[in-house]
């Protein structure tokens, strides 16, 4: 099993000003537990150990969040809240945090290149965006290794979209090779909908090997400006092999206003005891505003 995941959360989240001039946008909650919390838990349900939060100087409120506070735990217990104590005590145990500080904030590629010391030669590893979110039965990176595992190769998760919104995404282009499997020759960013490849897009889950930093070295600054990771899975697609793998679940891009909003409506329904209250609110909502 993948025992090491990275997680990019060093981004300046400028879709989501002004809030996160100081609150990381992967920190906001849906109800009230935050974005990261359930990227994370994705990870550690997956059987990974090891934490390594590529982050920013200004986002410390992401580390404070998954190490224990003893303070804290403390407090509840004279206040006979061991309930709480459970719920704050949830990821931190059995699990190593590592931070890396990005120093510059030059894309996706260059922030995942800045795991490469602590990555072992010879081990696959997991990478999850820290502002997208899949509910799923099975997490999602545990369903990507199955193919990772069956041909031994670097696997990114994919899903499906409606073809007209393949706009927005990095969109696979691929065989199918097996039940949920892909082979992939290529990756294009943001298509036009009628030169699309596919309706298959990336909701930012991949498990690499070694040979990503090889590429991630050689890529220079691409759209934007930014180092990006696209660049460096299609360099190694085209040397070697790479694969696909179909998520089933609920993919949720909380990096936008809307996205977010969608996710914090969803995470509430599915909350015991909220969705006849939610729904019942809604109601009265649409009778307002429509
Ligand atoms: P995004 O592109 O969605 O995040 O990257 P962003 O750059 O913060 O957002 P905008 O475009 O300014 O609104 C996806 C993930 O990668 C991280 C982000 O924190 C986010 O969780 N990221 C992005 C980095 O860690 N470093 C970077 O240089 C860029």
């Amino acid at each position: 099993m993948i025992k090491t995941a990275v997680f990019p959360v060093a981004g300046k989240g400028t879709r989501f000003l002004p809030v996160t001039k100081s609150i990381p946008k992967e920190m906001i909650p849906l109800v009230d537990v935050p974005i990261l919390h359930y990227v994370v838990k994705e990870a550690v349900d997956s059987g990974v150990e090891k934490l390594i939060f590529i982050n920013a100087k200004n986002k410390r409120s992401i580390i404070d969040y998954f190490k224990r506070n003893y303070e804290l735990e403390k407090f509840l217990e004279i206040k006979g809240r061991n309930d709480l104590i459970d719920l704050i005590r949830d990821l931190s145990e059995n699990i190593e945090i590592i931070e890396v500080i990005q120093e510059e904030q030059l894309g996706l590629g260059h922030a995942v290149k800045a795991s490469k010391e602590l990555i072992k030669k010879h081990e696959f590893f997991s990478v999850l965006l820290g502002d997208e979110v899949i509910y799923s039965e099975v997490p999602a990176i545990k369903q990507i290794n199955e193919t990772a595992k069956e041909f031994n190769a670097p696997t990114l998760g994919v899903i499906e979209v409606p073809k007209d919104e393949v706009y927005k995404y990095g969109v696979i282009d691929g065989e199918s090779v097996s039940h949920k499997g892909f082979k992939i020759s290529k990756m294009v960013e943001k298509p036009k909908v009628e030169v699309a490849p596919s309706n298959l897009i990336t909701p930012g889950r991949y498990i690499f090997n070694y040979d990503i930093f090889n590429y991630l070295d050689k890529t220079s600054k691409g759209t934007g400006g930014e180092y990006q990771l696209t660049d460096a899975i299609n360099a190694q697609a085209k040397n070697e092999r790479f694969y696909g793998h179909l998520i089933v679940g609920d993919r949720f891009d909380t990096g936008t206003p809307l996205g977010y909003m969608e996710a914090s409506l969803d995470f509430g329904l599915k909350r015991p005891g909220m969705k006849e209250n939610i729904l019942k609110m809604m109601n009265e909502k649409i009778k307002k505003y429509s």
